[in-house]
C-alpha cells in the first residue's frame, strides 16, 4: 500500500512537471493582452471582486445583489456554494450575460477533505505521512472538484505555538520544518501542477503571515515578533507554497510591525514576490480589508488603495475595491499599472485552469454522483485517521481492548455525529458518518456488549455549550446533572472497562473559539472523577482540535489516547485502534503545557543566559509553581509496541560546506505487534551570530515494522540544512560546532557532534 501510493505521488507530480511546461507564457500573455484591451476600467475592477453567497457563510458578513453584479461584470468569482447546479447557475449567468462572458472562479473552504473528510490539519500533521497527507489533499481535489469547485483556501500553514488561539486546529503545529514539508504535499495533492486537469484544484496558502502568533491567543489580535524570528520560524512554510507552486495567497487579518498584513507592502510585494518569486494573485481574508478601517487605518477608499498598493489583488467580501478603485485612481491614489497587475493575476489563474475554453468543466453533475465520498476514499480518510491518534500514556497496558466482555461508552463526544468531521468541514453530510457508538457495536458486533450512556454535558455552563456547538452541532441534554451522571455510573458498574469519550466539541477549535483555560471542562471532570470511583479501568478518549492541558489526567487515569477530530470516518479509526487492529502512530506536533502559564512553551527555544537544572533554582529562569518542562513534549507518541535504537553513526564529525555526511541509526519492533515509528532527527547549531535554538528538526522518517523486523533509517546533512537568517536577514550557515540528535522524540534522543567547515 505504501509503495503503491508513493508510486502514486510520483505519477502525479511526473503528469504536472510534463503539464506544467504545457501553460504556453506566450500564447497566454496574447490571449490576456487582448481581452484586457476590451475591458473597460470598472470590468477590470469587477475581477478583484470576491462576493460570497450561498449557504455556507464564515464571516461576520453577506454579499448582497450577487447575481446583477455578475451580469454588471462585478465579480471575480464566488466563494463557498455548494453543489454544481447552483454553481452552473451563476456561471451561466457570467458567461452568457456579461458584456465580455469572462467564467468565475468558484472557491471553498475544502480544508482537510470535502464530503469523505479527513482529519483535522493539527490531527493530520500528527501522521508525519507525508504521502497520506498529499494523498488527502488529491482526494479533496477529486471531490471538490466533482461539485463545481476549482479553487481551495487551503493550506493554512500558520505556524502555532498558542494553544488557547482556537485555529491550532487548523495548522501543523509549531515546527517550521515540517510545517514545510506538509505544506509542499499538500500543495502537490492539490494542484498536481497542472491547474487544467479537470480533478485538481487552485491552493490557497494562508494566512499570510503569522495569523497563528495573536497576543493572548485570542482570535484576530495583534501579532509582533522581530523580523528574525519571522523568517526564521514563521515563514518557512509560506516560502515553501510559493516553491511548491501555489495559484494564490491569502492575507491574514492580524498586523505585522503595525499594520494589518492585508495593507502591509512589505509583506505583500517585497517578501512575497520580490524575495520569493510568488507570481500568483493575493486575496484578502473575509472584509480583511473594511477590518482595516477598525485597525484605525482610514476609511473605506484610503484602505482599499492601501491594501491594492501593498500588492494585494482580490478582496474577499468587503466592496472596497468595486466601490473605491476608480475614486482613488481618478485621485491619483492608486495606478491604472496597479489595476491593470492585479486583474491580469486573476486572469492567469482563469487561464492556467482552463476555464477560458471551457467555463463549465468542474461542472460535470455525472462526475458529481460518482467521485464523492467513495469507499476507495473513505478507506483512505480511516486509515489516515488511525495515524493521527496520538497514545499519551497506557499505564497499565489497557488498550488495545479486547472484543468481549461489557464495555461501557460514556462521555458527551459518544454519540455524536456533527462532531465528528471537526471544525472547518463545510461540505461534510454528516448524516452520513458513524457515530462512535455505532462504530464500537459494529467493532464488537456479537462478541461483546457496547452500554452507552452520556453522563454529562460538555460543560455546566449551558451559555459556553451553545457558543461552542454552533453551525447545528448543538448537543445539550436536559436532563439534570445527577440523572445523568448516575446513569453512567450505573452502567460502569456493570461493565469490564469503561471508555471515556471527552473534551472539545468541535467548534470549541476552529475560527472564533479561542479559549482562556484549555483543562477538560468541569462537568466532564466531575464525570471523571465519580467513574474513577468504580474502579473499573478507564481509557479516556479525548477530542480536541489544540493541546490542552491534563495534569489531572496523567495523574489520575493510565490510559490516554488523544484523538483530535478524526474525520468523517473518526469513528470507525478509533476502533480500529483500541482494538488493535492498528498501533497507534501519532506523534505530537505542539508541544503539551502542564497549564496555561507556560504558554508560549515550544521545544526549538532559546537558551537563556541562566538555564534552569533543575526545578526550581534560584536565580535561573524558572517558574516557583510549575516545571519548565512540558506535560510532553514535541514529537511525543506511543504505539503498542516497542521501538529500539542503535547507537547513532555519524559519517565523519567534520562537514565541508559543500559536502554532506550522513547520520544513521537502526530500528528494530522488540514488541509483539506491528507498528510504526516516526525517527526524527534534530540539529543544534552550538555558537552562532544570533542566539541559536536549542534544537531544530532537520529530518523524520516514518517507518512500518513488524514484530522483531529492522530498519536503518539515514539522514544527510548539508550545508542548506544549517543555514538560517542572521540580523541581516540574509540566508546563511556559519562554521562552528553542531550537536546532531537522533530520537523517538524531542526530548528523548541521543547525540553526536560535527564541526562545519569552509
Ligand atoms: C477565514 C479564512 C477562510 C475565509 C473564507 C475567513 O473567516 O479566516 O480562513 O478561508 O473566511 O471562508
Amino acid at each position: 500500500m505504501k509503495n503503491f501510493k508513493s508510486i502514486l505521488a510520483a505519477l502525479v507530480l511526473l503528469c504536472g512537471a510534463m503539464t506544467a511546461q504545457a501553460v504556453d507564457q506566450a500564447k497566454m500573455d496574447r490571449f490576456i493582452d487582448d481581452l484586457m484591451g476590451r475591458m473597460t476600467l470598472q470590468e477590470k475592477i469587477g475581477q478583484l471582486n470576491l462576493p460570497v453567497t450561498g449557504d455556507i457563510i464564515t464571516g461576520s458578513s453577506v454579499s448582497g445583489d450577487v447575481v446583477s453584479k455578475i451580469k454588471a461584470g462585478q465579480v471575480g468569482g464566488l466563494f463557498n456554494m455548494k453543489g454544481v447546479q447552483s454553481i452552473r447557475a451563476l456561471q451561466e449567468v457570467a458567461v452568457k450575460q456579461s458584456r465580455l462572458g469572462i467564467p468565475l472562479i468558484f472557491g471553498m473552504d475544502v480544508i482537510h477533505g470535502y464530503e469523505t473528510v479527513f482529519p483535522i490539519p493539527f490531527a493530520m500533521s500528527m501522521s508525519w505521512d507525508m504521502d497520506a497527507i498529499r494523498n488527502s489533499a488529491r482526494i479533496a481535489s477529486i471531490e471538490a472538484t466533482a461539485d463545481g469547485i476549482c479553487w481551495t483556501f487551503s493550506p493554512m500553514v500558520d505556524i502555532c505555538r498558542e494553544p488557547r488561539w482556537g485555529r491550532m486546529s487548523e495548522g501543523n503545529g509549531e515546527d517550521p520544518f515540517l510545517g514545510s514539508a506538509i505544506c509542499r504535499a499538500m500543495i502537490e495533492g492539490y494542484q498536481g501542477n497542472d491547474l487544467s486537469d479537470k480533478s485538481t484544484m487552485m491552493a490557497c496558502v494562508k494566512h499570510f503571515a503569522l495569523y497563528g502568533a495573536p497576543e493572548g491567543g485570542r482570535d484576530y489580535n495583534t501579532v509582533d515578533m522581530s523580523h528574525v524570528r519571522m523568517f526564521n520560524e514563521y515563514f518557512p512554510p509560506y516560502q515553501a507554497g510559493v516553491d511548491a507552486g501555489a495559484g494564490s495567497f491569502m492575507t491574514s487579518f492580524n498586523v505585522i510591525d503595525y499594520i494589518p498584513a492585508t495593507g502591509n507592502r512589505w509583506l505583500m510585494t517585497e517578501v512575497l514576490r520580490d524575495r520569493w518569486g510568488f507570481n500568483g494573485f493575493v486575496v484578502t481574508d473575509y472584509t480583511a480589508i473594511s477590518e482595516m478601517i477598525n485597525h484605525g487605518m482610514g476609511d473605506l477608499q484610503t484602505v482599499s488603495a492601501l491594501a491594492l498598493n501593498a500588492g494585494t489583488d482580490m478582496d474577499m467580501v468587503a466592496d472596497g475595491f468595486l466601490n473605491t478603485l476608480e475614486k482613488s485612481l481618478s485621485e491619483g491614489k492608486v495606478t491604472l499599472e496597479d489595476i491593470d497587475k492585479a486583474c491580469r493575476r486573476i486572469l492567469e489563474a482563469k487561464y492556467k485552469m482552463g476555464l477560458f475554453d471551457d467555463p463549465y468543466r468542474y461542472l460535470d453533475a455525472k462526475r458529481a454522483k460518482k467521485d464523492i465520498y467513495t469507499d476507495e476514499h473513505r478507506a483512505a480518510a480511516r486509515q489516515l485517521a488511525t495515524e493521527t491518534f496520538v497514545l499519551l500514556q497506557n499505564k497499565d497496558g489497557v488498550l488495545p481492548l479486547q472484543r468481549t466482555g461489557k464495555i461501557a461508552l460514556v462521555g458527551p463526544l459518544a454519540n455524536t455525529r456533527a462532531n465528528m468531521p471537526g471544525t472547518w468541514s463545510v461540505a461534510a453530510s454528516s448524516e452520513r458518518y458513524s457515530t462512535l457508538l455505532e462504530a464500537m457495536r459494529r467493532a464488537v458486533g456479537d462478541k461483546g456488549e457496547v452500554m452507552y450512556a452520556k453522563g454529562c454535558n460538555v460543560c455546566y455552563d449551558a451559555e459556553l455549550e451553545k457558543n461552542s456547538t454552533m453551525f447545528g452541532r448543538e448537543m445539550r441534554d436536559e436532563r439534570p446533572v445527577d440523572v445523568m451522571r448516575d446513569e453512567a455510573v450505573r452502567i460502569a458498574k456493570q461493565c469490564d472497562v469503561i471508555v471515556a469519550a471527552m473534551g472539545e466539541p468541535s467548534e470549541m477549535s476552529g475560527e472564533s473559539s479561542s479559549r482562556s483555560e484549555l483543562t477538560i471542562l468541569d462537568a466532564q471532570k466531575d464525570l471523571l472523577t465519580a467513574l474513577l470511583a468504580t474502579g473499573k479501568p478507564i481509557v479516556l478518549l479525548n477530542f480536541s482540535g489544540r493541546t490542552t492541558v491534563m495534569d489531572w489526567e496523567v495523574e489520575n487515569i493510565p490510559t490516554i489516547l488523544n484523538v483530535w477530530f478524526g474525520g468523517s470516518e473518526a469513528a470507525d479509526a478509533i476502533c480500529d485502534v483500541v482494538f488493535g487492529d492498528v498501533s497507534p502512530s501519532g506523534k505530537l506536533t505542539a508541544t503539551m503545557p502542564r497549564n496555561v502559564g507556560q504558554i508560549p512553551i515550544y521545544y526549538n527555544h532559546l537558551m537563556t543566559g541562566r538555564p534552569n537544572p533543575k526545578w526550581f533554582s534560584k536565580y535561573t529562569s524558572n517558574y516557583l509553581d510549575v516545571p519548565n518542562d512540558p506535560l510532553f513534549p514535541f514529537g511525543y507518541g506511543l504505539s503498542y509496541t516497542t521501538f529500539e535504537y542503535s547507537p547513532m553513526t555519524l559519517s565523519s564529525s567534520t562537514l565541508s560546506e559543500g559536502g554532506n555526511i550522513t547520520a544513521s541509526v537502526t530500528v528494530t519492533n522488540t514488541g509483539s505487534r506491528a507498528g510504526a515509528e516516526v525517527v526524527q532527527l534534530y540539529i543544534r547549531d552550538m555558537v552562532g551570530s544570533i542566539a541559536r535554538p536549542v534544537q531544530e528538526l532537520k529530518g523524520f522518517e516514518r517507518i512500518n515494522l513488524k514484530p522483531g523486523e529492522s530498519r536503518t533509517v539515514t539522514f544527510t546533512i548539508n550545508a542548506e540544512l544549517l543555514k538560517f537568517y542572521n540580523k541581516d536577514l540574509e540566508h546563511v550557515c556559519e562554521p562552528g560546532d553542531f550537536e546532531v540528535m537522533i530520537g523517538t522524540d524531542s526530548r528523548n534522543v541521543q547525540r553526536l557532534s560535527f564541526t562545519l567547515t569552509r
